[in-house]
């Protein structure tokens, strides 16, 4: 039996620019490539989810300008089902500038038409969810919108999954409505205050059911109860890490709204993160289920 995937979050343009090097404070240095793509951290993980076979409700906000009918045109092309995306009057689009080097990226985002995205819309759209569907969030959206979305998630059964990027928009309280959080090494020392990143998922475990650090290319931990366990990762040719996080939360998200173990879910998450950081960009460089499953994985 195969539940639903409810995910609310963001819808950014990408601009991504390559370099050898960051540029000093005060110096202009020529970049190695440009790409203009959409992305955002929910929209990503919805990608992630239809990708690998999940049954997918997506909402989110764009604004009233030429990147917003660029990206609803979009997500539509990855079959993502845009009739809870909104267009918000007087609202820019969410930016991303991002700067890869050496496969690892920095990025500054403008949240525009994603901060403006409310809290009735958000109960609308939970409205038809059933229980046992799966609800997945992350932070770039306003902080209010993610507490009252998690709230009205549990109140109609729903199994939630927090994404905690950017860790700035954190507030301990989304803890107390969360099932499982994913939160990568940074995001988990950040809200938990601790240094030691087994130290933090045990602490994060105290409150939440089931906690996965993703630890990059180490692969990820899984924290439930007292047991801690460590996932190593696939090896793989480093290009871009950028959705690498988003595509490991969808494919999960997707995974367990199938029926699949949480460990079985994190070995298939594991596969297809790995796939997405060889190739640059966000939503295009998500692979799908079959991609995942025809690829042979050596494990670090
Ligand atoms: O997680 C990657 C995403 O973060 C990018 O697509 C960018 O839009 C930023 O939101």
């Amino acid at each position: 039996m195969m539940n639903k995937v409810f995910v609310l979050g963001s819808v950014n343009m990408d601009m991504v620019m390559q370099a050898e090097r960051m540029p000093l404070e005060g110096e202009t240095i020529s970049g190695t490539g440009f790409l203009l793509n959409a992305g955002g951290k929910g929209a990503n993980q919805a990608v992630a989810v239809r990708k690998s076979g999940g049954s997918l409700k997506f909402c989110a906000g764009v604004g009233d300008d030429v990147f917003g009918e660029q990206l609803v045109n979009t997500l539509r092309e990855y079959e993502v089902d845009t009739e809870n995306v909104r267009t918000i009057a007087g609202t820019n689009s969410g930016l991303a500038q991002i700067t890869v080097v050496n496969g690892d990226n920095r990025i500054i985002l403008y949240g525009g038409a994603n901060e403006s995205l409310d809290a009735e819309a958000a109960k609308k759209f939970l409205a038809e969810a059933a229980k046992g569907d799966i609800f997945l969030i992350q932070l770039e959206i306003a902080p209010a919108v993610v507490l009252a979305s998690l709230k009205t998630a549990k109140e109609r059964g729903m199994q939630t999954i927090l994404n905690p990027a950017p860790a700035q928009n954190f507030r301990s309280e989304m803890l107390n409505f969360t099932d499982i959080i994913i939160p990568n090494e940074a995001e988990a020392r950040c809200i938990s205050g601790k240094e030691d990143v087994e130290e933090a998922a045990r602490l994060l475990s105290e409150v939440v059911r089931e906690v996965i650090v993703t630890v990059g290319e180490k692969g990820c931990i899984y924290c439930c109860g007292n047991s801690l366990e460590a996932f190593p990762c696939p090896r793989v040719k480093v290009v871009d890490t950028t959705a690498a996080g988003d595509t490991f939360c969808g494919a999960f998200a997707a995974r367990l709204s199938r029926g699949y173990s949480v460990k079985e879910a994190i070995g298939y998450a594991q596969k297809a993160a790995s796939l997405a950081v060889t190739k640059s960009g966000a939503l295009q460089s998500i692979p799908s289920e079959s991609e995942v499953l025809k690829t042979t994985f050596r494990i670090a």
